[in-house]
């Protein structure tokens, strides 16, 4: 099987490199080519446009940005979707929302080319440690022939459903991830206030059930108020977004969401946008 890769960020580079070390050669397209340079020097083969990777692979794997970013790639000059073989599976494991992830499933489905749609809970570390957790939509059967694959890029797989389930379930997921760290925030910000350390405050909110266990994980760059990217704070504000978008077409009021999601807009506009999204805790603080 021919596997491409197209989409080279934090993510996709990582997720290649492990399917490059477990032995697959790779073909590669990312808007940027610098970002290619490592897999290539390992033996990845550069293709200069989505078409031409297109036309040669039997598996095509996208991790973008967002709807926009895959509408480019697929539908663009040169994109990738009118130039893949039929029967190729398109996997895509970009965060996007559930009614694009449908129209893309029709969109493949229209040209003879299967599609599974796989976002992934886990950031950077766990990317390149090949510890992901796949949310699968998609046929049975495909899923099946994608599972060695998903295997060397995360410790779990999830099929949850059909074409768009697992854009679905990720919506689900990042509305927790995002409102856990902003009300922590505020709890922290409030208890600053009230005379309480932030030692103390996070020892003992970090310890107890009532703040979510990731943010541990979080506590090392909050604490060194260096907010190197894992996952961009102007991507989970994306991620909201799509999330109240999904909202809105289902019929759901998500008022908490709604909130968030402009805290975290306010938050990009300050500067923050290519910063960690932990980087809301300093947005919060500083204004208390
Ligand atoms: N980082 C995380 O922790 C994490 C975790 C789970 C899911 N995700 C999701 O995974 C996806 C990728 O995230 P990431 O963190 O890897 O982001 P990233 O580092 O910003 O990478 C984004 C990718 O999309 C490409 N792209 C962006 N805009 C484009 C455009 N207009 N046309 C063509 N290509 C474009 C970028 O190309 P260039 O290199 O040229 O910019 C890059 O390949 C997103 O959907 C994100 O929500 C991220």
């Amino acid at each position: 099987m021919q596997i491409g890769f197209i989409g080279l960020g934090i993510m996709g580079s990582r997720m290649a490199a492990n399917l490059q070390k477990a032995g697959h050669d790779l073909l590669i397209y990312n808007r940027t080519r610098e970002k290619a340079e490592a897999l290539i020097s390992e033996g990845a083969e550069w293709c200069d446009t989505p078409a031409q990777l297109a036309q040669k692979v039997d598996i095509l794997f996208t991790m973008l940005a967002h709807p926009e970013a895959m509408g480019e790639l697929a539908f663009g000059d040169n994109g990738y979707l009118d130039n893949m073989k039929p029967n190729a599976i398109w996997v895509d494991c970009s965060t996007v929302n559930p009614s694009f992830s449908k129209a893309m499933a029709a969109e493949a489905q229209k040209r003879q080319i299967r599609y599974v749609d796989a976002p992934v809970l886990g950031t950077k570390k766990p990317a390149r440690e090949g510890q992901l957790v796949f949310f699968v939509g998609g046929n049975k059967e495909d899923v099946e022939i994608l599972m060695p694959y998903f295997e060397i890029m995360g410790k779990a797989v999830n099929h949850v459903g059909d074409h768009g389930m697992g854009a679905s379930f990720k919506m689900v997921v990042n509305l927790l991830v995002a409102q856990n760290i902003l009300i922590f925030s505020e709890a922290v910000a409030l208890g600053r206030a009230l005379g309480f350390s932030r030692e103390m405050l996070f020892d003992t909110l970090l310890d107890g059930p009532m703040a979510a266990p990731y943010l541990s994980l979080k506590r090392p760059k909050i604490e060194e108020g260096i907010y190197e990217a894992d996952f961009p704070l102007k991507w989970m504000h994306k991620d909201l977004h799509l999330v109240t978008l999904t909202a809105y077409e289902e019929g759901v009021a998500l008022p908490a969401t709604n909130a968030t999601k402009e805290v975290f807009l306010q938050a990009k506009k300050s500067g923050l946008g290519e910063k960690d999204f932990a980087a809301i805790f300093d947005y919060v603080l500083s204004g208390k």
